[in-house]
């Protein structure tokens, strides 16, 4: 997801495709391993984005190092938003959440 619309205003929050209950079923629908891949130049979009993903158990933040999620990964795509967000002295984060293996099967390996 490359640079959704952020909704900044309170009243439109309720708009924003990433919440509590899409997050949730993203991870319904995502294979075990399955990454979620977003990207925001919007801070106060990012911190909802980080508060609504952190509090998925089943997906884990993919990060590293305190710069690895401001350096677009060599396979996600160039976009034109990107390029302007840059040109205007924005700063992108790119976040990956990777779907933790079910606990069903987890059971069922006894671990
Ligand atoms: C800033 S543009 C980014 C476009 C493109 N992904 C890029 O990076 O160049 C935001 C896009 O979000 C789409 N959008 C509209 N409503 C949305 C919603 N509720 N949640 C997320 N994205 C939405 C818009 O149609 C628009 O294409």
């Amino acid at each position: 997801m490359l640079f959704a619309d952020p909704w900044p205003k309170k009243r439109h929050w309720k708009r924003r495709i990433i919440n509590a209950a899409t997050v949730a079923r993203f991870a319904d629908l995502l294979a075990d391993g399955g990454e979620l891949r977003i990207a925001t130049d919007d801070p106060g979009y990012r911190r909802w984005i980080l508060a609504c993903l952190l509090g998925e158990p089943r997906l884990e933040w993919q990060v590293t190092g305190p710069r690895d999620w401001r350096q677009r990964p060599a396979d996600w795509p160039p976009t034109r938003y990107e390029e302007k967000a840059i040109a205007a002295g924005r700063r992108p984060v790119f976040l990956r959440f990777r779907r933790q293996p079910s606990t069903d099967k987890l059971a069922s390996r006894g671990d």
